[in-house]
């Protein structure tokens, strides 16, 4: 008898938060998996308790998606395995409170090349395969911040998060065609280790919680809307009407509101220091 054909999902940003809620979600469907991040101990972590659940295969590359040229190590080391990518999670980020000067340029740069540079790199060298297989599929984990304008602090992040929306409907326009299912997904408030992780932590534990979603929920979401062809997904329907009001209402009015709400977020200075930069 022919062995059964085992899919193989590659998720960045596994370690924590929305990636591990992919981990964990394409885990449950039979996927084996190859789990991306810097912290190694928990991406064994979650390896090993996803293929004990499971009976997955999963593997861990250790790797720091700031890094020019980390495609190569990460899709080589899949390579390396003898394993084909089904599916693709590009979902490692993280953002930076401080004014844009605030920080150092390498740290800007770095958010550029984890948010935006690699994740491009990966999705071009997993689309090749994908087409000749006449199937794949490419979550870009985007944000609703991505139809919301600039705010003072995060000051690339709506532009990174805008262009990861962008760049799928261009690659559906592309590849879809050719079995290519690409999905842009654009989560609000979610409960992760994004807050801790900058700094803001206060300031979204002060937010209500009724704006906030589960990763569990909002993972499910993404998985189903990739799986119906849908390129941009926005969860809850909180979010939604959000998405509706940024879109609709005067730009003045947007830009007002948007601010005053992110200024909470905007850490300057002193406030900001010893954050961990992670
Ligand atoms: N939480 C929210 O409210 C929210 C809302 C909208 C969109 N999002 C988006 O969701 C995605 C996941 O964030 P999250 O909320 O799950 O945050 P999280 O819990 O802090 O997880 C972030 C993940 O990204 C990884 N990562 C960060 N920098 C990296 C680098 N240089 N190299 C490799 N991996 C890196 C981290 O792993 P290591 O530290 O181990 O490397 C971690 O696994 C992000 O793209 C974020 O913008 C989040």
């Amino acid at each position: 008898m022919k062995p059964a054909i085992r899919k193989l999902a590659l998720i960045t940003g596994a370690s924590a938060g929305l990636g591990a809620a992919f981990a964990r979600a394409y885990a449950a469907r039979g996927f084996d998996l190859a789990l991306v991040a810097r912290r190694l101990d928990r991406l064994e972590a979650l390896g090993a308790e996803l293929t004990k659940a499971h009976g997955v295969e999963a593997f861990a590359i250790q790797a720091d998606l700031a890094t020019i040229g980390v495609e190569r190590l990460v899709l080589g080391a899949v390579a390396a395995r003898g394993g084909k990518i089904d599916v693709l999670v590009n979902n490692a980020g993280f953002s930076i409170p401080q004014s844009f000067a605030a920080v150092p340029w390498e740290r800007q740069r770095d958010f550029l090349m984890a948010l935006v540079v690699s994740a491009c790199g990966l999705a071009h060298g997993v689309i090749p395969g994908m087409v000749e297989r006449g199937r794949g599929a490419i979550i870009n984990n985007a944000s609703l911040a991505g139809f919301a304008p600039g705010t003072p602090g995060h000051t690339l992040y709506a532009g990174a998060k805008s262009l990861a929306i962008k760049f799928s409907e261009a690659l559906d326009a592309e590849y879809r065609a050719k079995g290519v299912r690409v999905t842009a997904l654009c989560p609000g408030f979610t409960h992760t280790d994004f807050g801790r992780a900058n700094g803001t932590q206060v300031a979204m534990d002060s937010s209500p919680r009724f704006f906030f979603q589960t990763a569990e929920a909002v993972v499910e979401t993404a998985i189903h809307a990739n799986e119906r062809g849908r390129v941009v997904v926005v969860p809850g329907w909180h979010n939604k009407i959000a998405a509706a009001l940024l879109r609709y209402l005067p730009d003045s009015l947007v830009k007002a509101v948007v601010r005053a709400g992110a200024e909470k977020y905007h850490l300057e200075g002193q406030a900001a220091a010893g954050i961990e930069q992670g």
